[in-house]
């Protein structure tokens, strides 16, 4: 929904403006950040990284879990104080909570002037100067075709050397337990010409390596624009020389041989053989695949609208380590969803056995609001159990973790140097193609310099090497 935003004359525009940006949440929201940047810097803004001395304070939020949307609202009380001594100030709320919540935000947390949902960006100006005269101001409508393809990002988050490149927004999946599809809509393709010319843009300005984004990069079709769930209507000629993932990959591979090339998060229902065959072909593209499996009982699966059986999954894993033996594969796992047993949960743990993933994100499941979870199925599972059990998973991926990387040892790899060590100011920190943390000696490298590392220690999380040179 609009609100009155055409209303506003484009001449109503005020010098020397400032804005404070603030981003929770996933990949894909930082990059909205950077989009959301280049809109305000277009409209004259400038950025600030101090809120106290912002005309607007902006929130880029998330809601996938209650956590996150709890740390917003606490964050929002912060700013309350800001607000007291400079009352002028616009507060804006932008991302999946607004899209969430619409109005209702504006009701429950009064200092909030601005309600912008993930498609809403290129109105946030308009939406400001609405909030100036005296009125709140939101925009929850969601889009069939925008992906801000046209967009150049404000590349402000990060190193310098990786950069977050949107391929999908939104995703017609629907898990029962997600609220995304929610937030974000229905899952629109982008325009392959915009992504190359961005990854090029991106080599132009020194970055090493790019992370293609999506909720569900597998499912990327290019067919000439709109929904992907619209691709029935198209043309002969536009089905001819529509473009799936695979041919997208291996477009931006082509492109950029110089360029690493990442890509996140692949949906076990919809990854192809032709995807990993890409894969293979192209040395530039990383060995790994991000590749949530949210439970290891096909029950619950079925209870998740995953699309597929544990045995499934199983199979894709084995043809993945027949293809690329050397790819690292990591997971998403939810512990005590609706309806999950011990024996539910016994199956995760032993999919986790066979797999030994090299890392993963593990959650607690938390109820959504909006979601056919929420609608149809109790969330039986009590607290104390979800946690006994996600540490369970927790505990037994750190004892994979530190396997894993225990085979890197002896090993010498390509290391892409992202930045100073957190532990050490006399090593660097860079990831190998595998996306495993290395640190080794500084000497005479550089930041965003490929180098070749012979591993030779590791804890869980790190690899510990010596450059070539040097061992
Ligand atoms: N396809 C997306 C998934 C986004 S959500 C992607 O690109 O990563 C990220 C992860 O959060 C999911 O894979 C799932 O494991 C977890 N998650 C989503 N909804 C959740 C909920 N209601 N409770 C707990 N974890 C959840
Ligand atoms: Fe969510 Fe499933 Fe899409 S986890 S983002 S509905 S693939």
């Amino acid at each position: 929904m609009k609100v009155e935003s055409s209303l506003i004359s484009p001449l109503h525009i005020e010098e020397n403006r400032k804005f404070y940006l603030e981003s929770y949440g996933c990949q894909m929201n930082l990059y909205d950040s950077e989009i959301v940047t280049s809109i305000l810097f277009d409209e004259g803004f400038s950025k600030t990284s101090d809120p106290g001395q912002a005309d607007v304070i902006l929130i880029n939020t998330c809601s996938i879990r209650e956590k996150a949307e709890n740390t917003i609202r606490m964050r929002l009380a912060q700013f309350q104080s800001i607000k007291k001594i400079r009352p002028y100030i616009v507060i804006g709320v932008l991302g999946c909570m607004a899209e969430l919540l619409k109005f209702r935000l504006l009701e429950e947390e009064q200092i909030v002037d601005l309600v912008v949902g993930p498609d809403g960006y290129r109105d946030i100006p308009s939406l400001i100067r609405q909030v100036k005269d005296g009125r709140k101001a939101l925009n929850v409508a969601f889009s069939k075709s925008d992906t801000y393809a046209d967009i150049n990002p404000v590349r402000f988050i990060g190193n310098g050397v990786t950069a977050f490149v949107t391929i999908t927004r939104g995703c017609d999946n629907m898990c029962t337990f997600c609220v995304v599809p929610f937030t974000r809509g229905r899952e629109r393709s982008r325009d392959p010409h915009t992504i190359v010319n961005e990854c090029n843009n991106l080599w132009k300005k020194g970055y090493k390596e790019v992370i293609l984004l999506g909720q569900n990069v597998d499912s990327y079709l290019w067919y000439g624009g709109g929904l992907k769930k619209d691709f029935y209507k198209a043309s002969e000629i536009q089905r001819k020389t529509s473009l799936d993932f695979a041919d997208l990959l291996e477009l931006v591979a082509c492109a950029l041989p110089k360029m690493r090339i990442r890509f996140s998060t692949s949906n076990p229902s919809d990854m192809s053989e032709k995807v990993l065959k890409v894969i293979v072909r192209y040395s530039n593209i990383c060995k790994h695949i991000h590749l949530p499996v949210q439970s290891g009982s096909t029950r619950v699966l079925k209870r998740m609208n995953r699309r597929y059986t544990r045995e499934q999954y199983i199979e894709l894993i084995d043809k993945i380590r027949c293809l690329i033996p050397d790819c690292a594969i990591s997971h998403d796992i939810i512990a005590g969803f609706c309806g999950e047993t011990e024996s539910d949960h016994h199956q995760t743990m032993s999919l986790m056995e066979y797999v030994h993933f090299d890392f993963g994100y593990m959650f607690a499941y938390s109820v959504r609001p909006g979601t056919p979870a929420s609608k149809r199925l109790v969330d039986d599972v009590p607290d104390s159990t979800k946690k006994k059990r996600l540490q369970e998973i927790i505990d037994l991926q750190q004892k994979h973790s530190y396997e894993g990387k225990k085979k890197h040892l002896g090993k010498i790899q390509e290391v892409l140097i992202e930045g100073e060590s957190k532990k050490s100011t006399l090593h660097w920190s860079g990831r190998n193609s595998q996306n495993a943390v290395v640190v080794f000696p500084k000497e005479y490298y550089k930041i965003g310099e490929f180098v070749t590392v012979n591993i030779v220690d590791c804890t869980s999380s790190t690899l510990i090497g010596k450059t070539t040179f040097n061992s």
